[in-house]
């Protein structure tokens, strides 16, 4: 367990949801603030002194001012076995799924590769102020194995789980309904709840999976009726239409997952773009969450995800934001945000600052149900905290120069902003950003 200690910097925290530019109500902001972190918990946050006061005697300080505190940045969906698929030109979803990413996901049979790339997404995340993600394995336990270890490790809140699937893929990397049914099982019984793990049932999407095995994820759903459910939904037309090909009797792609009882709170599904009003209403009724990609959509060329047209619905769907590495290509939730930004421009639609850093922190908090533990600076969280630095290159403090409000602060680093704005990220209190 971490020491006691007192971050000071300027503390900013959403309370709820941003309603316009002007909401100040709707986070709150201290100029020199300070978080009283005790047992890797926030113990107390707000002014400095009046924090200082409760501190025990000889507390010792870590002083960042005049960088910006926030919590941790959350990633809604990302695929750990994808390092390095990164960068695969292709023409779209399926002929990269084919090309480079199963292939390169045969590989994590290894448990020494497994392990070695499990290092390296952990300090990415890291190094880009992520401290909870949530993501796909591969088909094999080992990978699962790997993901959960390091997490451990690293003291780190994750959900993720080993894919199921037992189609359409090369024979390395597929499982049976029993298999994948059994080793799922398995990673629930050595990893769920231990540490800050968290699994997810996890069939990757309806063209990779028989009918037989969404029987089995089904089984396990009902098993064990707290865990998350991951999968895709309507990424790409050429996906969708052959999705639809192999589940005749299904309505339409989301009536697939309703029918195996896959859509429900707990469940995220990736991407989700091409819905049609009905498949809207269904995701709204079952409090489902649509993760939106906006790195990944724009690089296999999927569409334009009508983030704000969900969010304002009559019935509103639940929303995310996540990387999708290795579909997305930036490990940075500002990077992410930014591209985000730019689909709501071709949309029409208007993204304000203060609602895409609300969406990477206490937004996804919420999609996951975890907004007590993370996802803002209230005391009783743990520390989970990332330290934003809005003028780290020479174009950036350029630009601050001319900043006066914080929510232009912050669109600058949604803007401008990747890992060199992460002055420092820590887990449970512990300063973990790799040197
Ligand atoms: N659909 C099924 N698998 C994947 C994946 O790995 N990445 C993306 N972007 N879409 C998928
Ligand atoms: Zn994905």
């Amino acid at each position: 367990m971490t020491e006691t200690k007192l971050i000071r910097g300027r503390l900013l925290s959403f309370k709820r949801a941003p309603l316009s530019l002007a909401d100040s109500d709707s986070y709150t902001y201290e100029h020199d603030g300070a978080l009283l972190v005790s047992d890797g918990r926030i113990a107390a946050a707000g002014d400095y002194a009046a924090v200082r006061q409760v501190a025990p005697e000889g507390t010792p300080e870590i002083d960042h001012r005049p960088h910006l505190i926030l919590p941790g940045f959350i990633d809604c969906h990302m695929h750990f076995p994808q390092m390095q698929v990164i960068a695969s030109y292709a023409a779209d979803l399926l002929e990269w799924l084919n090309t480079y990413t199963f292939p390169e996901e045969c590989r994590f049979v290894e448990s020494d590769h497994a392990a070695r790339i499990a290092t390296h997404f952990y300090d990415e995340l890291l190094r880009h102020g992520t401290t909870t993600a949530v993501a796909y394995c591969s088909v094999h336990k080992t990978s699962a194995d790997a993901f959960f270890a390091e997490a451990l490790k690293r003291g780190m809140c994750m959900v993720g789980g080993k894919v199921m699937m037992d189609r359409n893929a090369p024979q390395g990397l597929l499982d049976t309904p029993q298999m994948g049914y059994d080793e799922t099982r398995a990673v629930i019984k050595e990893w769920h709840g231990k540490g800050r793990n968290h699994v997810a049932i996890t069939p990757r999407f309806a063209i990779t999976s028989t009918p037989e095995q969404m029987s089995a994820a089904q089984a396990l759903a009902r098993e064990f009726p707290d865990l998350f459910i991951q999968t895709h939904l309507s990424e790409n037309q050429e996906e969708i239409r052959y999705t639809c090909e192999l589940y005749p009797e299904a309505t339409d792609y989301t009536d697939i997952y309703a029918r195996y009882g896959l859509l429900g709170q707990k469940t995220l599904l990736g991407h989700a773009i091409h819905l049609s009003e009905r498949e809207a209403d269904a995701l709204s009724e079952a409090g489902a969450v649509a993760v939106h990609c906006p790195t990944s959509n724009l690089f296999l060329g999927s569409g334009l995800f009508p983030l704000k047209a969900l969010m304002r619905r009559e019935k509103p769907v639940r929303v995310a934001v996540a990387t999708d590495i290795g579909g997305g290509s930036s490990y940075s939730m500002l990077r992410t945000l930014d591209e985000a930004y730019k689909i709501q421009q071709l949309l029409g639609e208007r993204l304000n600052p203060l609602e895409s850093f609300y969406l990477m922190t206490r937004g996804n908090a919420e999609a996951l149900g975890m907004q007590a533990d993370i996802g803002t600076l209230e005391v009783g969280s743990t520390a989970d905290v990332v330290v934003l630095d809005a003028a780290p290159t020479p174009a950036m403090k350029l630009r601050m120069e001319t900043i006066r409000t914080l929510p232009e602060e912050l669109f600058l680093l949604q803007t401008m902003g990747d890992d060199r704005a992460i002055i420092e990220t820590y887990v449970a209190g512990a300063a973990m950003k790799p040197k």
